[in-house]
């Protein structure tokens, strides 16, 4: 494992439980997940829960060293006086491997910036932390045939900083702004066209290392289309919201 990177098998099933359970609820959710999860060679499971229930996971999960932990955001600086912030290596000493980073409600709600992004990628990598990066368009920049363009701006911007040795610790995650949280999936044909288009784009960035970077579609992912987007093209892998917050449907997704 170069770079301390943790091993990475795909496909890759990350849950991302936004503003939602607290340290207990959060307790209670990996001992029914656990006993409906034994461990397998040939996934990765990933959290990405509140920052302030990120130890109760990790202490959860014990001897299962197979899951990993990461954090929904970090501030681009190390330390200092940004309150309400956490930082890349303070997420690090909890015990994350991995940093969301650019997700559409951190875009959209927050207002982060393309350079925003870039500078906290850059900050998870200086700290040993691996970025997912999160690209994807609103319905209006779907509907003007911008998809591509848009995807591109964000991906050069958020790995700009990045050598390519770098750019290969990172991982990609495709959530259109109008899939997340609306019921509307992406087809599998749509969301392959737009991970081909993807991968096209980060070979021409970072070469061969570029080109085998993970890539997770989000976006209304549930137990009954799973299997079909992780079956289409350049499908690495899926980043959950509202179906990874129940324990036994997450088991369900992440057995598929
Ligand atoms: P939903 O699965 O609730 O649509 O959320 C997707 C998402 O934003 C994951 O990061």
């Amino acid at each position: 494992m170069s770079n301390g990177m943790p091993e990475v098998k795909t496909p890759i099933f990350a849950a991302n439980w936004k503003m939602n359970s607290g340290p207990t609820e959060s307790r209670a959710f990996m001992r029914t997940f656990l006993a409906r999860y034994a461990r397998r060679p040939d996934r990765t499971v990933m959290f990405f829960p509140p920052a302030l229930s990120l130890a109760a996971v990790r202490d959860s999960l014990k001897e299962r060293a197979d899951i990993l932990v990461g954090v929904q955001n970090i501030h681009w600086e190390a330390k200092g006086a940004f309150t309400g912030e956490n930082s890349a290596p303070i997420a690090k000493d909890a015990g994350a491997t991995h940093a969301l980073v650019g997700h559409s409600e951190r875009r959209h709600v927050f207002g982060e910036t393309d350079e925003q992004t870039a500078k906290k990628v850059a900050a998870a990598i200086g700290a040993g932390l691996f970025p997912m990066l999160c690209v994807g368009e609103k319905l209006d920049e779907r509907e003007r045939g911008e998809t591509e363009r848009v995807c591109v701006r964000q991906l050069r911007a958020g790995l700009s900083t990045l050598s390519n040795a770098q750019v290969a610790t990172v991982i990609i995650a495709y959530e259109p702004v109008w899939a997340i949280g609306t019921g509307r999936t992406a087809t599998p044909a749509d969301a392959s066209a737009v991970h081909v288009a993807i991968r096209a784009e980060l070979r021409s960035i970072a070469g061969e290392h570029g080109g085998r970077l993970p890539i997770l579609y989000g976006g209304s992912v549930n137990a009954q289309n799973v299997r079909a987007l992780l079956d289409a093209e350049g499908v690495d892998g899926v980043l959950v919201g509202g179906a990874s917050l129940d324990a036994e449907g997450w088991a369900t997704i992440v057995r598929s």
